[in-house]
């Protein structure tokens, strides 16, 4: 039985084998909407939520199974201050499979550890969020053709952005991926990623406060919302929370085909006037994260078509 918890858990080969599933989803939906017939998926949500709760639970039922769950920690028994450990314990007496979002990093991992069924991590505080990463290499495959040889840059809250780390620790296996950090200083990302993941895998990387200097050799730009809810102060927050706006008027600096990805929420940082440029593929991804994420429970559930 295997859960996903870390993006690294799973090879390029089998990332591109649930690429190749999501593309013969997009393509044959019928062909799916039994398979998990009789299997339900627990979502269980401590920590706000809109696309990936709705997309698991949309992804469960279009696979023809079910759905149970909370989406708020309040109304959950950990409230009343039951443990990660015993509530994955519990779950899995009700579920076949489970995937969790909490605030506390490591959350989802101790679940794994203690649930009897497979716990997928939908996102644990600013560390990882590998169900998003699937979108995203999902999107950029459709819209590029392909996931090596590109210059991708990050812009906004690299520190507690927790889809960068994800996606940046699963490009790094991909061959021929130029990264640009772009990132107010204090929100830069993380040392131990550049040490443990962009060094270790010789993944070629610069870092800069200025969007505008690189935006034209972007083939993607992976814009974030900074992350308030993770700031000790609300005045640091608000100095920060607008450092980069995109617009239309950016948008006549970049390439032709570069694609504008988001994991959404937006907040300040795309202005609502990108939205109809065709470069402009947030929308989309939102959409792929539904597809990858059937992929992904079929994967865990072991079930194939
Ligand atoms: C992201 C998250 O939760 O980390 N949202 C999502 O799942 N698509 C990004 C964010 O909240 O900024």
């Amino acid at each position: 039985m295997r859960s996903l918890i870390d993006i690294q858990e799973l090879s390029v080969k089998e990332i591109d084998e649930m690429m190749d599933v999501a593309d013969d989803i997009i393509a044959n939906p019928k062909k799916y909407e039994n398979a998990c017939r009789g299997k339900k998926i627990a979502t269980l949500f401590f920590e706000p939520s809109t696309r990936t709760r709705l997309s698991f639970e949309a992804a469960m039922y279009e696979l023809g199974g079910n759905v149970l769950g909370f989406s708020e920690a309040q109304s959950s028994s950990a409230s009343k201050g039951e443990s990660v450990a015993d509530t994955a314990k519990v779950v899995s007496c009700y579920a076949d499979i489970i995937a969790m979002r909490h605030p506390k990093e490591g959350a989802p991992l101790v679940a794994s550890m203690n649930a009897t069924v497979p716990v997928i991590n939908a996102g644990d505080g600013g560390h990882n969020h590998p169900t998003q990463t699937l979108a995203d290499l999902l999107t950029i495959r459709r819209e590029k053709g392909r996931v090596n040889n590109l210059t991708i840059g990050f812009c906004g809250d690299l520190k507690f952005g927790r889809t960068v780390h994800s996606l940046i620790s699963a490009l790094s296996r991909y061959t021929g991926i130029k990264v640009v950090l772009i990132s107010p200083n204090e929100l830069k990302l993380p040392g131990y990623i550049k040490s443990d993941v962009m060094d270790k895998n010789g993944m070629a990387y610069t870092e800069t406060t200025d969007l505008m200097e690189v935006l034209p050799e972007l083939d993607i730009l992976y814009m974030t919302r900074v992350q308030g809810e993770r700031f000790f102060s609300e005045e640091e927050y608000l100095r920060l929370r607008d450092s980069y706006i995109l617009t239309p008027e950016k948008m006549a600096c970049a390439k032709s085909d570069l694609a504008v990805l988001h994991p959404l929420p937006r907040v300040n940082e795309i202005a609502v006037g990108v939205d109809a440029d065709p470069r402009a593929c947030y929308f989309k991804q939102v959409l792929n994260g539904k597809y990858m994420r059937m992929a992904l429970i079929l994967k865990l559930l072991e079930v194939t078509v």
